[in-house]
């Protein structure tokens, strides 16, 4: 398995590239009856996309989903649901200097020496771009746990580089463009990211989840941090996940690299193995960790909806 494919009882599998024609899911295991439309798919994506104008992506897509099957009457029928994203906004000659050029810290070296070949274009299968069809798969997963069991669960940007952001209000996180739970802070954090901009340069965030898990699952064990972990370290810059649990409550603290693509000269190499420069040009996102928020919430509903369907399977509940 290629790593393409997550979870064991609610499992997806995503498919598809930064600039092909399209990228999506197919997600195996949901039960039959959840009541299933676009729009609930479609908010779940809206909360992904760039929230501050012109700040934080270098494309403008309109991430409109399809619902190509599993869904009958409105009801998910217990047959596989494939969802799918049509990229719209792809301008191939952005990219034709990283044909021979490997972006230092970005996965697509990574692609390139294990297979030997790779879609170079927009960062290819490891393009963040990606993350849309998680998000996606995991607003099926969100529906159903909330609904079948109430759990609750919500992420927000704890840390930017040494500003520390502590939790202060549930409905200022709602409103924040940057996933800040404190709004008196938002000034500062703008001013931080405005500075790394400038400079061409960017920052690492920690990102804070918190799970309420009600009975019968109010006493996660090792499996749940296991199937967690491995979720959302799965997500693209995500380099350390940290836990803390108590009776009804998980929670998480991620650690997010920062930006690979900075606008200073790096040392880099070509295909052939040689020392070159490289200076990555256009608008860029200064800390990632913004914008990983909603999708590790998606990888976390993912993996609490396998772990259910798992404990159910095994008779523990
Ligand atoms: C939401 C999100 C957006 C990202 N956007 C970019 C980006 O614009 N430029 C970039 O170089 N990396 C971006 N990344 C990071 C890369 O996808 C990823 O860190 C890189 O391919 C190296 O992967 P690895 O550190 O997980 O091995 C983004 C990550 C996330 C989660």
């Amino acid at each position: 398995m290629a790593g393409n494919s997550f979870g064991t009882l609610f499992r997806v599998t995503s498919f598809g590239e930064s600039h092909g024609p399209a990228i999506g899911c197919v997600v195996e295991g949901c039960p039959p009856g959840l009541a299933i439309d676009t729009p609930l798919i479609q908010a779940a994506l809206e909360r992904r996309r760039p929230r501050l104008a012109g700040a934080l992506s270098q494309r403008s897509e309109p991430d409109q989903v399809e619902i190509l099957s599993g869904v009958f009457d409105g009801r998910s029928t217990g047959q596989p649901i494939a969802l799918l994203i049509r990229n719209q906004d792809v301008r191939l000659i952005d990219y034709s200097r990283l044909d021979r050029l490997f972006r230092p810290g970005h996965a697509e070296y990574t692609y390139w020496h294990k297979y030997g070949i790779n879609d170079h274009r927009g960062g290819g299968r490891a393009s963040a771009r990606e993350t849309a069809a998680r998000v996606a798969a995991g607003a099926v997963a969100r529906h159903w746990l909330e609904q079948r069991y109430g759990i609750a669960l919500s992420a927000w940007v704890a840390c930017i580089g040494e500003l520390q952001l502590p939790f202060r209000d549930a409905a200022e996180l709602a409103r924040s463009p940057r996933f800040v739970a404190d709004a008196s802070r938002e000034e500062e954090v703008e001013a931080m990211l405005a500075r790394h901009r400038a400079d061409g340069d960017s920052v690492g965030a920690r990102i804070e989840l918190l799970v309420r898990l009600p009975e019968p699952f109010d006493r996660p064990g090792d499996a749940w941090l296991d199937t967690l972990g491995r979720a959302l370290m799965g997500v693209n810059a995500v380099k350390a996940v940290e836990f803390d649990e108590a009776p009804g409550e998980l929670r998480a603290w991620i650690a997010v690299k920062p930006t690979p693509s900075v606008h200073l000269p790096r040392r880099t190499i070509d295909k052939a193995g040689r020392p070159a420069l490289l200076m990555t040009r256009g608008k860029r996102d200064p800390c990632v960790g913004i914008r990983a928020v909603p999708v590790l919430e998606a990888m976390a509903w993912l993996a609490l909806a396998d772990r259910v369907l798992r404990e159910r399977a095994s008779g523990a509940c």
